[in-house]
């Protein structure tokens, strides 16, 4: 079994996107700029957004982060999206999810101009992902691809089971791999909470994303054996090891799948800080205008 080792990877690119930032600053041109709107005081939302300023700082990026109340109204949200729209300072921005409950999200994505949504969730970006044309790939679904293409795993003709249809994840990954495209040309077989006779499907995957949100909930029986798995659950438990009082663990039982995989990712360590890559390779991309001109 070989570990996919995110954090490696992640490093590598972080260096390659920083080379790329110096280099368009060296010309004399402005620096990448990212900008967040973070809408209340949710701890998961707030590490994120200050995980994406350290982000920016080591890749010499600009970043600017936008704070409103729990209790803002849909209103404000729409007349700050459409001001970072119109901002030419700024390349690219994301209004971090979740929002409170009386915000309409899809409604807030589909006011962000397709040329500075580099989440990748607007329609126009996944619908130009579906016909394999340039766009802003979703982070989860670009890193989860990238470390695949890294490692070089085969993936033409493989079945590719996918556990979890979400929009940021689950679809889109399925959308990617089944692309004509290396990585790619995958059999994909999208899997979720309807799906019957979930066990026997997971046993026939050669490549088995589990995105299901569930802690646990892919084990060994479910693997076959030299299948490559990708775990993109991220889940709390208390641990009296750690300093914080608990650590992060996966929606594979790791311990027992890890001794039948031919590869798999860890959590933390995996696919995690591959997330982060994805978010500053669009805004590099916005930067120079690589996909609207
Ligand atoms: N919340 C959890 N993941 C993400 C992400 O990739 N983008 C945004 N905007 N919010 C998130």
């Amino acid at each position: 079994m070989k570990l996919i080792d995110g954090n490696a990877i992640a490093e590598q690119i972080r260096k390659e996107i920083a080379a790329e930032a110096a280099s368009i600053i060296d010309k004399g041109l402005p620096a990448p700029h990212l900008a967040a709107i973070l809408v209340g005081n949710d701890p998961a939302s707030m590490t994120y957004v200050a995980n994406k300023e350290k982000d920016c700082k080591a890749c010499g990026f600009i970043s600017s982060i936008y704070r409103l109340d729990e209790k803002t109204t849909e209103k404000s949200i729409l007349e700050l999206v459409d001001f970072l729209n119109n901002d030419h300072e700024v390349d690219g921005f994301i209004v971090q999810l979740p929002l409170p409950a009386h915000i309409r999200v899809n409604k807030v994505i589909e006011n962000i101009s397709p040329a500075k949504d580099v989440d990748g969730f607007h329609p126009v970006n996944l619908g130009r992902m579906m016909i394999n044309i340039p766009s802003y790939l979703p982070a989860t679904p670009y890193g989860i691809v990238e470390l695949i293409r890294r490692y070089g795993i085969e993936t033409e003709g493989q079945h590719c089971v996918v556990i979890g249809r979400s929009n940021i994840v689950g679809t889109p990954v399925s959308v990617l791999l089944s692309r004509n495209t290396n990585p790619g040309n995958c059999t994909v077989t999208l899997c979720h909470s309807r799906t019957q006779h979930l066990k026997e499907i997971c046993l026939q995957a050669d490549i088995l994303i589990a995105a299901i949100g569930k802690k646990w909930f892919v084990t060994a029986d479910m693997v076959k054996q030299d299948a490559v798995v990708i775990d993109v659950g991220m889940h709390r438990i208390e641990s009296a090891e750690s300093k914080s009082g608990f650590r992060l663990t996966g929606d594979v039982k790791f311990d027992e799948v890890s001794k039948k995989c031919s590869y798999i990712t860890p959590v933390p360590g995996g696919v995690g800080p591959m997330t982060r890559i994805g978010l500053l390779t669009n805004t590099l991309k916005a930067a120079k205008k690589e996909i609207y001109t």
